[in-house]
């Protein structure tokens, strides 16, 4: 091999380690900036879920972690999806329940509920997680748009009634919209699924060993 070829090789050599190492570098760099971005977004949706959780729980009185005090359950009486219960409580003692989401397909699509339930049984309240229903007409359900939302807080299966847990349209005492009914009632049946199963499964829930792998970021 010449001088010259010699040379050449080299040169190649050189820029093909160069290309190597900055391939490597910027390989790297996303891999990092990914992964911090992933956190972030973890976080701010851990945030943001806590924020949904302490309007429904007193956060002064709650002294354990309850985002890794969870556990998932799968059974048709209370949703047809899983739901993750979020364990809060008092010095160890059972505090509240957080159901998050209880799923319930509204008039357009499926109505992801947070439902959260004092050990005494009584709704700490319910938020409207995501929902498809129509603006001006089903959408009231969200706490931005209107206090419906809000008529839950306080009340437990034996307030009112459980034969009055229907709208009143159908004989209970909640709230229909005008011209929009079957998403309200298809909240509060979910409501009072959720109170049914809390009363039949509290002390249950409550004792299962929690989930070892908790997800980093909950849906909020
Ligand atoms: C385009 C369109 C959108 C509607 N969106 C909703 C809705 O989001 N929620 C709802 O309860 N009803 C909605 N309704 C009305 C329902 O079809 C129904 O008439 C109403 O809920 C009253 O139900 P009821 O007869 O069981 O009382 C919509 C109707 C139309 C035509």
């Amino acid at each position: 091999m010449g001088e010259e070829q010699k040379q050449m090789l080299r040169e190649i050599l050189l820029s093909a380690t160069i290309l190597g190492v900055f391939g490597i570098l910027g390989a790297a760099l996303v891999a990092i900036t990914w992964s911090a971005t992933e956190e972030r977004i973890a976080a701010n949706q851990r945030e943001m879920f806590l924020r949904n959780v302490y309007k429904l729980v007193p956060k002064e009185q709650v002294t354990n972690e309850l985002l890794k005090d969870v556990i998932t359950v799968n059974d048709p009486r209370l949703s047809a999806r899983p739901v993750r219960v979020y364990r809060a409580r008092h010095d160890g003692k059972p505090l509240a329940l957080i159901f998050s989401p209880v799923e319930s397909p509204g008039y357009a699509g499926p109505i992801r509920l947070m439902v959260g339930i004092g050990a005494d049984g009584v709704l700490g309240g319910v938020r409207v997680l995501s929902h498809q229903e129509t603006p001006g007409l089903g959408d009231k359900i969200d706490e931005q748009k209107s206090d419906w939302i809000l008529s839950f807080s306080g009340k437990s299966l034996g307030n009112p009634p459980v034969e009055k847990w229907k709208v009143k349209k159908d004989g209970g005492i909640f709230d229909q919209f005008t011209g929009a009914t079957i998403t309200p009632r298809k909240i509060v049946a979910a409501v009072k699924r959720t109170l049914l199963y809390f009363q039949q499964e509290k002390d249950r829930l409550f004792k299962l060993p929690a989930e070892t792998n908790p997800p980093n970021a909950p849906n909020h």
